[in-house]
């Protein structure tokens, strides 16, 4: 009796390793030894330089737009702002008080449905610029005329601190007449159609840059600020003499914060070589197919969907769940990414947070598929992390600065329990030593940084009066 016990539970102990073992082998291509992500950071920096270039900025995948913030904060800013924060699932109104060093601030969120995101760009800005008279009315400031800095956190070509035309939506927003008009612009005409508010947009940022000039602002270190949330990208301050597509004045500092937009590497193929099945398969099922390549290896609005089609696929080889799939586990984007972090914050060999996933997903599963379940979690947020992590490393790599301070936000870097180390670990494997780094988690970046441009943008205009 006791002999067939054993033989029972080394049956299953053969099974469990066979297993996990075809569902390793079965997904061994989302793993990116360093060879590999040395391969991904030379071909970015040609895009990057590319993207720099007047001949080639065409043609390069990764567009680098100018910014047109020249300068992080240096201390001295101060007054009261309002800030809009558009870009994730969530939209923000923020009035904030800055006093040299020091801050204070309320905010808002507002909900942006699903029909404003896919609905006429008209629609979305009086939706904007409604929640912006609510909040002025709540905070009491609707009878001022304060100066508001807008995150607009998708790919704009600047035409200067308060232009941006937008290139292409990302991240889900679809809104028609938007694309190749000046934000800004709709932004006035929106908020003037109602007459009730009065404001004066002092300058537009993508939340890379609000974030870099938020981190600024404690530590003068920081010169990169990346975003890994519903989407990615990273935005650096380059010298002007690495930017041929400068037109701007050639006045100190001489140096302009480049916002890379690197969600859109691989766009004309360049990342072919690390592309799976599940990779294609979200792409061209997206709103944007073709685009946001980089991106969609990466960020939070996909990473769930990664793992529920690979969930799907080994099920139907067999390999999971005994091939039982729930309708939800059917649908497309109802795994969530925030799960990918719960499962992964179970220590090893204990799968409460897994089971719990499965319940959601109305799934049944041994102990043996949360393992599995696990596995593919870990495969998928580690090859965003160590994505990431090359494309910082080509940043510092170009910057060759002593020593870099990286401001850091989204939901994915905040939330997920092992990408900050992850990170950490691979960004100091491929930067060269000699450039050292560190990454710092920004605190409401996008926004206050918003209104920290703004308030140089203020103090700047005042300095040129005097
Ligand atoms: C998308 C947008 C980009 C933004 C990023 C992070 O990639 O195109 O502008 O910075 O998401 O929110």
């Amino acid at each position: 009796m006791e002999m067939r016990t054993c033989l029972g539970r080394l049956q299953r102990l053969f099974c469990l390793s066979t297993q996990l073992n075809a569902i390793e082998a079965m997904t061994r291509d989302l793993e990116l030894p360093n060879d590999v992500l040395q391969k991904v950071s030379a071909k970015l920096l040609d895009e990057f330089n590319k993207g720099l270039g007047k001949e080639t900025h065409k043609s390069a995948e990764v567009k680098m737009f100018m910014t047109y913030v020249r300068d992080v904060p240096n201390g001295s800013e101060s007054g009261t702002f309002l800030a809009l924060d558009l870009g994730g699932t969530n939209f923000r109104v923020l009035l904030i008080d800055i006093d040299g060093d020091r801050f204070s601030m309320q905010n808002e969120i507002y909900a942006i449905p699903q029909e404003i995101m896919l609905g006429t760009g008209a629609e979305l800005f009086e939706h904007i610029a409604d929640c912006l008279s609510k909040f002025m009315d709540k905070y009491k400031v609707k009878d001022k005329k304060l100066p508001l800095g807008f995150t607009f956190s998708f790919p704009c070509r600047q035409e200067g601190l308060t232009k941006a035309r937008l290139v292409q939506w990302t991240k889900g927003f679809k809104c028609s007449g938007v694309e190749n008009e000046d934000v800004v612009q709709l932004l006035r005409e929106a908020i003037k159609k109602r007459r009730d508010i009065n404001i004066d947009v002092m300058a537009v940022v993508n939340d890379t840059t609000g974030t870099l000039m938020s981190c600024a602002h404690k530590n003068k270190q920081c010169r990169l600020g990346l975003i890994v949330g519903t989407g990615t990208n990273a935005c650096y301050m380059e010298k002007l003499e690495n930017v041929e597509l400068w037109d701007g004045d050639q006045n100190e500092p001489r140096q302009v914060i480049i916002n890379t937009e690197w969600g859109a590497f691989g766009d004309h193929g360049s990342l072919e070589f690390v592309r799976t099945r599940y990779d294609k398969e979200i792409d061209s099922a997206s709103l944007n197919p073709g685009k946001q390549l980089f991106e969609k290896m990466i960020s939070g609005m996909y990473m769930g969907e990664l793992v529920r089609r690979v969930l799907v696929h080994l099920a139907e080889e067999n390999l999971m769940f005994s091939s039982k799939l729930s309708e939800k586990m059917k649908t497309p984007y109802l795994f969530k990414t925030k799960y990918i972090s719960q499962i992964e914050s179970d220590p090893r060999g204990v799968y409460e947070e897994a089971h719990s996933v499965m319940v959601k997903m109305d799934m049944v599963g041994t102990d043996d598929d949360c393992e599995s379940l696990k596995l593919i979690c870990a495969r998928v947020s580690s090859r965003a992390a160590h994505l990431v992590s090359a494309a910082v490393a080509t940043i510092l790599n170009k910057m060759k600065r002593p020593h870099t301070t990286v401001g850091v936000d989204g939901s994915v870097y905040r939330f997920h329990p092992r990408f900050h180390a992850l990170m950490e670990a691979k960004i100091a494997e491929l930067a060269n030593p000699q450039y050292k780094f560190d990454l710092m988690l920004s605190e409401d970046g996008s926004g206050r940084g918003a209104a920290l441009v703004a308030a140089v943008a203020v103090r700047t205009k005042k300095q040129k009066a005097t």
